[in-house]
């Protein structure tokens, strides 16, 4: 493990201790009723950053009732003004970037590259919303049987629920906050109580450039099934947007029920990243790198599992391996470090026992295979080869640095391995024949489809997935469309 750099230790403590750390609540950093906290530790060494204020249901509620008494004024807001806002806290959090990245790096453990990329990825949410803020349209036309004028428009749903993850602790609160304020709806923010120190620095970034009291409020909570309990029973609010697993979405489905909540569901994913026989095996080693490194490997859109074709496994397998084995491990703050720590302890042991399942059913480890240094949560970079695609470490979601390779022999056995799992987010495919590339494409189920690249996200493209990986879509006009209600009056 590399050991951080003296300096980044300092700026660290100093940028913690000027993170304020209270829910925030109507425009105001609280603590919370009785005093709770929660502990938020750095996954690299377990050692505690920072003690947040911790809600329970009566604190989350004071947000909610923040958030509906600024709703009416904040839908009212001409576009404009919504828009100039966003666009102001995309310059800030710009300007912050060094310590949006740090910070992010810090209590989720990605590489400083890694977090810069996510913060330019996140920014980009509050720019592009600012730019739709103001072409927010509806539609007029006559009726077919004459006699009047049909006026459709378009309104907010009202106060929102934004529960985010803490794999992008930064991107997952713009990509919910962004199209909901600029659409003139007012939130309130869960984030995962393992990384809510950069949701507190936005928030309080947004405080800075204006955006008025109650239309934003966060609240850090290890009460989760409490605080989002109270708040979904609460008639006041209107929708719930979610990140996180199928499980946990699927229950706040049926907790939507009976409120009948508009809701938005980014779930688990499983993504096949293909290569076909016809591939540049170089583009696709590095495409691979992109898609199961970015993050760590902790990423919904990560490629999961590696189906390629068995004329260039071998080839394929070893250049991962190597790329893989010049990765250095370590804390996201030491210089050079190409991956750092999985979140916590139970990643560490779900991924190793992955690998043992797998490796107990034929698999043979080409390289890592073992956890890292015993002080953090770290899991050595993993290539699994001869991997049998019923592998709960093919099935499953692994959210960590390990690629199993499976074997195809043509385009149809490639399809129906794409297609075997119950998740449908994403999938990659390498060809130098694009028409055979995207006729896989459509082949697929799955939201979002990648040809010759391991990273299809933007904040101007619809994200999101079929079958059990999720409802709605966020970025993009239809991420803003999540956000908004349509009426229609005949005049
Ligand atoms: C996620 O892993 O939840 C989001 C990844 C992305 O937006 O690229």
């Amino acid at each position: 493990v590399t050991l951080r750099d003296l300096s980044v230790v300092t700026e660290s403590r100093e940028l913690i201790d000027r993170v304020l750390t209270g829910l925030f609540v109507g425009g105001e950093f609280t603590a919370a009723a009785g005093g709770h906290t929660l502990v938020v530790e750095d996954p690299s060494n377990r050692a505690p950053l920072a003690e947040v204020a911790d809600a329970n249901a009566g604190d989350s509620l004071n947000a909610l009732t923040a958030a509906h008494e600024a709703m009416s004024e904040w839908a009212e807001t001409a576009p404009r003004t919504r828009s100039e806002l966003l666009r102001a806290a995309y310059d800030r959090v710009q300007a912050l970037r060094r310590q949006f990245a740090l910070l992010i790096s810090l209590e989720m453990g990605k590489t400083l590259a890694d977090a810069e990329a996510e913060v330019s990825y996140a920014a980009e949410f509050l720019r592009w919303y600012s730019e739709e803020a103001v072409r927010i349209n509806g539609r007029t036309g006559q009726a077919p049987g004459g006699g009047g004028q049909m006026l459709v428009t378009k309104r907010p749903v009202g106060p929102c629920l934004l529960i985010t993850p803490w794999n992008f602790p930064l991107a997952m609160v713009t990509r919910k906050v962004a199209p909901a304020l600029a659409a003139g709806c007012t939130v309130v923010v869960k984030p995962s109580e393992l990384t809510p120190l950069t949701a507190l620095l936005f928030a309080d970034t947004l405080r800075d450039v204006g955006v008025p009291t109650g239309v934003v409020n966060v609240v850090n909570t290890t009460s989760a099934g409490e605080v989002v309990g109270a708040l979904m029973g609460d008639g006041r609010l209107r929708k719930i947007s979610f990140t996180g697993s199928t499980a946990v979405g699927s229950h706040l489905l049926q907790q939507a029920a009976p409120g009948v909540l508009r809701t938005s569901m980014e779930l688990g994913g499983n993504a096949p990243f293909i290569v076909l026989e016809d591939a540049d095996v170089t583009a696709a080693v590095e495409g691979a790198l992109v898609a199961k490194i970015r993050n760590g490997g902790q990423s919904c859109v990560g490629a999961n599992r590696f189906l390629v074709h068995e004329s260039l496994a071998e080839e394929f397998a070893s250049g991962l391996a190597s790329r893989f084995g010049d990765l250095r491990v370590g804390p996201g703050q030491s210089p050079g470090v190409g991956l750092g720590p999985l979140i916590n302890s139970d990643a560490v042991d779900r991924v190793e026992g992955l690998v043992e399942a797998a490796r107990a059913q034929g698999a043979n480890v080409l390289c890592g295979g073992q956890r890292g240094a015993d002080e953090g949560h770290f899991y050595l970079p993993t290539v699994l080869t001869d991997v049998p695609s019923n592998t709960d470490v093919v099935q499953s979601e692994i959210f960590g640095p390990v690629a199993p390779i499976v074997t195809i022999s043509d385009d149809d056995h490639a399809v129906s391995e794409a297609n075997s799992t119950p998740f449908g987010l994403v999938a990659y495919v390498y060809s130098q024949d694009l028409r055979r590339a995207l006729s896989l494409g459509n082949r697929i189920e799955t939201g979002m489809f990648g040809v010759n690249r391991g990273l299809v996200s933007d904040a101007a493209a619809p994200f999101g997935g079929a079958k059990a990986s999720g409802l709605g879509r966020e970025g993009g006009p239809e991420g803003l469309a999540e956000y908004l209600e349509t009426h229609y009056a005949l005049v």
